[in-house]
């Protein structure tokens, strides 16, 4: 057998580690595998290196490493069939040109879609779920995702010196897009006193009562923390461009929010945007494992011929849900889950 194996959308602590089992599960039962760079472009685009053979040498010592050794891309969709710019059976003739019998491709939820569709015209995929907002319903989590929380956690705890050195409020900004599942967890892991994200549109009279009762209390700081994809009631979320038809780019809410913070309560309010800070970097240990487990298990599929279908996480196993099931339902935080109550009992306010 020869296997393509690529990494498509924005990258997620993990993906190496994933390319690494790939690559060792199949040359261990005698296959060959192909790297496809950035996506599809080393199809699409080739150019020299646009192809790569993965061997043990090639993916020595890259558990550890952030980033993707294949690139990645999220912008563009070859599949961009309203504007006639439908790529996808290129996609499919140039991976059997090549002489694979199938693709792994890992990716997110726009990653995922595309690989369903070329499934469905002819190419062998299976695919592995990547994304840092965990917001993919068929499988538990992704990986990545503790790996974000861990680091913007460190980073919210580094916010409580100096709000309290300056009595400040600080708005911390998250990745999330439709889920706030990094908001939450490093909002409870960073100790907040409001956590604002997607699913709960809030009230900016409710978040200030939340932070000049703190104040009342003693603390003269408090610390927000606020998903990317947020909103007022009634609002819009805050989008800073079009990434691609359909994809907005999230970004600035921090800033929004802070500027009502201070006008409505006199407390002098900081925002930052943590960013792709969250992306970057060594994945800790629950990812490395998890993206070496979610690689191993692709291979073994792709081993029994069970393609078209993703590896997910249902704990304690790894199982695999058909790729049309794959990125069919995005996984929203449940406004009556424990981690919600959890919080609620804490005293933080979700500014409802
Ligand atoms: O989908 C993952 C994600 O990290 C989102 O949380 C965020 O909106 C997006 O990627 C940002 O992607 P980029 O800035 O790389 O286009």
């Amino acid at each position: 057998m020869r296997i393509a194996v690529n990494t498509g959308g924005g990258d997620a602590p993990g993906l190496n580690a994933v390319i690494r089992a790939v690559t060792l599960g199949a040359i261990r039962r005698g296959w060959e595998v192909l790297g496809i760079r950035r996506g599809y472009d080393g199809i699409l685009s080739p150019e020299p290196g646009g192809i790569i053979e993965l061997t043990e040498e090639r993916v020595r010592g890259i558990t550890h490493l952030g980033g993707t050794m294949l690139g990645t891309t999220n912008r563009g969709n070859p599949l961009a069939i309203e504007d006639g710019r439908d790529r996808g059976m290129e996609i499919v003739k140039g991976i059997h040109d090549l002489g694979c019998d199938g693709l792994i491709a890992i990716g997110g939820d726009g990653s995922l879609t595309i690989a369903a569709e070329l499934q469905k015209r002819g190419l062998n995929v299976i695919g592995v779920p990547k994304t840092i907002d965990n917001d993919l319903a068929a499988t538990t989590v992704t990986f990545g995702f503790h790996t974000a929380v861990q680091t913007a956690t460190d980073a919210i705890g580094r916010l409580h010196s100096t709000a309290e050195a300056h009595r400040r409020v600080m708005v911390v900004e998250v990745m999330g897009r439709d889920a706030g599942w990094i908001g939450l967890f490093a909002g409870l892991g960073g100790t907040a006193d409001v956590i604002l994200i997607p699913e709960i549109p809030f009230d900016f009279d409710r978040v200030c009562e939340a932070i000049e009762e703190r104040y009342d209390d003693g603390p003269e700081f408090a610390i927000v923390v606020v998903s990317e994809g947020a909103r007022p009631i009634g609002g819009e979320a805050q989008v800073v461009e079009e990434a691609s038809p359909g994809r907005p780019r999230y970004g600035g809410i921090a800033d929004f929010v802070a500027k009502q913070i201070t006008e409505r309560t006199g407390h002098e309010t900081r925002s930052l945007v943590l960013g792709h800070i969250q992306r970057g970097g060594e994945p800790i240990a629950y990812d490395k494992v998890l993206a070496l487990r979610f690689g191993s298990a692709a291979v073994e599929l792709a081993a029994r011929g069970d393609w078209g279908c993703m590896v997910a996480l249902d704990p304690p196993d790894i199982n695999a849900v058909p790729l049309a099931e794959a990125t069919a339902h995005l996984k929203l935080v449940a406004l009556d889950s424990d981690i919600v109550q959890t919080a609620r009992n804490l005293g933080v306010s979700f500014g409802d």
